[in-house]
């Protein structure tokens, strides 16, 4: 997936044959700029038809359910990115009793992960490099949350999020990760 709003972006790497989803939050859409955020993801959405993580800014169980209702009504291949927090498992796990594919992001562990995963979370973004910059072992998660979700059978998938380099892609894809999710330049360094 490529981490990104801005529509050129997507536009080339689609272009490229290897964008198979998007995933958005509030800081990438206000660096991208252009019209408001529905707008951008219906946009991104004319681009592809994968799966494009539509993030919820409300805190509270009522805002989050609210805008991510709205979000899904944009277009059939919206997913509702949800922070990983006690209000967040109860919004992921309404979403799921209505057919909302959600993917639970900012999961800093395993047993994050694990509980997304259990409230039935479509997508699990546990994020490396965040990790990585307090030095700690993004990956180590990202190892055990696969074996978790394999020997258990469970049916999330894992995105490697906040991916900084091409080894972060690598060993995710090594460690069983279906998706990563990276930024442009990332995708360029990776053709480098
Ligand atoms: C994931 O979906 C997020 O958009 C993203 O990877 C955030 O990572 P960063 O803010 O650490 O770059």
């Amino acid at each position: 997936f490529l981490d990104t709003a801005v529509i050129d972006e997507i536009r080339i790497v689609h272009s490229w044959g290897v964008l198979d989803g998007v995933t958005t939050n509030p800081t990438l859409f206000a660096k991208a700029g252009g019209g408001s955020y529905p707008e951008v993801l219906e946009e991104i959405c004319g681009i592809t038809s994968g799966p494009v993580s539509a993030e919820v800014i409300a805190d509270d169980l009522e805002g989050i359910l609210r805008e991510g209702r709205t979000f899904a009504k944009i277009a059939p291949n919206i997913v509702i990115k949800v922070p990983m927090t006690e209000t967040g498992l109860t919004a992921i796990s309404t979403f799921a009793e209505e057919g909302i594919p959600t993917n639970c992001t900012l999961i800093f562990s395993t047993a994050q992960g694990m509980l997304a995963a259990k409230a039935g979370a479509t997508y699990l973004s546990p994020f490396v490099g965040r990790l990585d910059d307090i030095a700690q072992e993004g990956l180590d998660m990202v190892r055990e949350l696969s074996a978790v979700l394999e020997i258990h059978g469970m049916e999330a998938e894992i995105i490697v999020a906040s991916t900084r380099s091409p080894r972060h892609v690598i060993d995710g894809a090594i460690a069983g990760a279906a998706i990563a999710t990276v930024p442009f330049k990332v995708v360029q360094q990776m053709i480098k």
